[in-house]
């Protein structure tokens, strides 16, 4: 799915549907911190490409919205959101993909790539969920944001090739999309968006 090259195992739902106080949770966390990692690639980067700001600045405010969904879910259940937890996922992702910056590879590619690749990671978790949680309002809502994630990672895609041309976007991507795949793989399948 969108640039992804290794699909998640679906033994992860079932992880996912025993614990939904801490997938929510988590899914709420992400939620934040894509809001967070929104206006911080502006804080960065306006100055190198104040195209940023307006398309950023949008997804922060449409990520804080999704938190305050997802928290109304938490509710409805009775449930209370719990304290946020390190995302490995994310901070492999971005480890591997420093890798290379001795080399010169700019950093706000691999920005606008690994947000886009978490995006599409996302998308394809959220998908799952969609087709298999138990819970009615569930499915319709992770369908709803199913569409979200892969409109998000269209973004960073697009706003990485508009930056940097359309043959590097698509070079670079796809050397962290194989290490996004590797780190995907080795991860323990628990109840968390990236888990
Ligand atoms: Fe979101
Ligand atoms: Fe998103």
């Amino acid at each position: 799915m969108l640039a992804l090259l290794t699909p998640t195992d679906s033994s992860w739902v079932e992880a996912a549907e025993a614990n939904l106080s801490a997938l929510l949770s988590d899914h709420a966390h992400c939620e934040i911190k894509a809001a967070q990692s929104a206006l911080a690639l502006c804080a960065r980067y306006a100055g190198e490409m104040p195209q940023l700001v307006a398309p950023l600045h949008a997804l922060a405010q449409e990520e804080g919205d999704h938190f305050a969904q997802v928290h109304e879910h938490l509710v409805a259940r009775q449930l209370r959101l719990e304290q946020p937890r390190s995302d490995t996922y994310v901070t492999a992702l971005a480890a591997a993909a420093r890798q290379d910056h001795h080399d010169g590879c700019p950093q706000l590619m691999d920005r606008l790539l690994c947000a886009a690749l978490i995006e599409a990671r996302s998308c394809e978790r959220f998908r799952l969920l969609s087709e298999h949680l138990r819970a009615a309002d569930l499915r319709a809502f992770y369908r709803e944001l199913m569409t979200s994630e892969a409109r998000h990672f269209s973004l960073f895609s697009s706003l990485s090739a508009e930056r940097f041309g359309k043959t590097e976007t698509r070079t670079r991507l796809a050397t962290l999309a194989s290490r996004e795949a590797a780190i995907a793989k080795h991860l323990p399948l628990g109840p968390q968006v990236h888990g």
